[in-house]
């Protein structure tokens, strides 16, 4: 895999968002994989940015995302619909026909994820898939398990993932505690892969991510399979590495 190492955040969001944009540059109508969290929103800020001044065309891009939170709407302050609108899709020349997110109230929850996985395949499969690492070494929300998961699904958060995202909520109790995610075996078939990672917190995780054994209970660890990974991490989480 190749890495670039940044001084910091808002420069990973920099280098990371010169990568997509070099992929829609390429091809106007590719299909990138979108994820939501803190890590990815200096991206989002800087790719809207490019849209503004130098006209960075999204108007034929299609994207999906990763995961959503079951029980909560579109309009809910923490959905990741809610955060794909405010930090990206409101601000650039998307066609929000061209975007899909896992609908976290669908009636059918199983049926919904295989259409899901239908319109990935319908849309000649991701170009470029955008991923952050959880602490407990989760991508999307496929959490630590005995097994790789293999495509989008619904699945249990750990109380681990629930801590982690309680800070976007008023208390624990509020933090869903079902996903829907795309799987292991979704996010490997992407044909290129982006995992931005920064902070000290996150410095063990992505050791024992790219250097520890490939193990389902560090979901990332499969990333060591993958042909073609970028990592852009900050000096903090590259501590122990580089
Ligand atoms: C979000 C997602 C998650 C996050 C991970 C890290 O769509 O799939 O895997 O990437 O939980 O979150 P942050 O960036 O908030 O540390």
């Amino acid at each position: 895999f190749t890495v670039w190492k940044t001084a910091d955040p808002a420069s990973a969001g920099k280098i990371s968002a010169e990568i997509i944009a070099k992929t829609v540059i390429a091809k106007p109508d590719c299909l990138l994989g979108l994820a939501t969290g803190s890590t990815p929103v200096p991206i989002y800020k800087e790719l809207v940015a490019q849209h503004k001044k130098s006209n960075l065309d999204f108007s034929k891009v299609r994207t999906v995302n990763l995961d959503e939170y079951v029980g909560l709407s579109a309009e809910h302050p923490q959905s990741y619909h809610h955060f794909m609108m405010s930090n990206f899709f409101d601000h650039i020349n998307i066609d929000l026909q061209n975007t899909r997110i896992p609908d976290g109230m669908a009636a059918d929850l199983s049926a919904f994820c295989d259409q899901y996985e239908q319109q990935i395949t319908n849309w000649g499969g991701i170009d470029l898939q955008l991923l952050g690492i959880g602490l407990n070494g989760h991508i999307g929300f496929n959490e630590p398990a005995s097994v790789f998961t293999r495509r989008t699904h619904l699945t249990d958060l750990t109380e681990s993932t629930r801590k982690a995202n309680q800070r976007f909520f008023n208390s624990l109790d509020e933090v869903p505690r079902q996903a829907i995610t795309m799987g292991i075996g979704t996010i490997m078939t992407a044909r290129k892969i982006l995992l931005v990672c920064t902070g000290i917190k996150k410095a063990e995780i992505l050791e024992r991510t790219f250097f520890g054994p490939i193990d389902p209970m560090v979901p990332a660890s499969v990333l060591q399979f993958h042909q073609n990974v970028t990592v852009v991490a900050d000096e903090a989480a590259l501590k122990t590495i580089l």
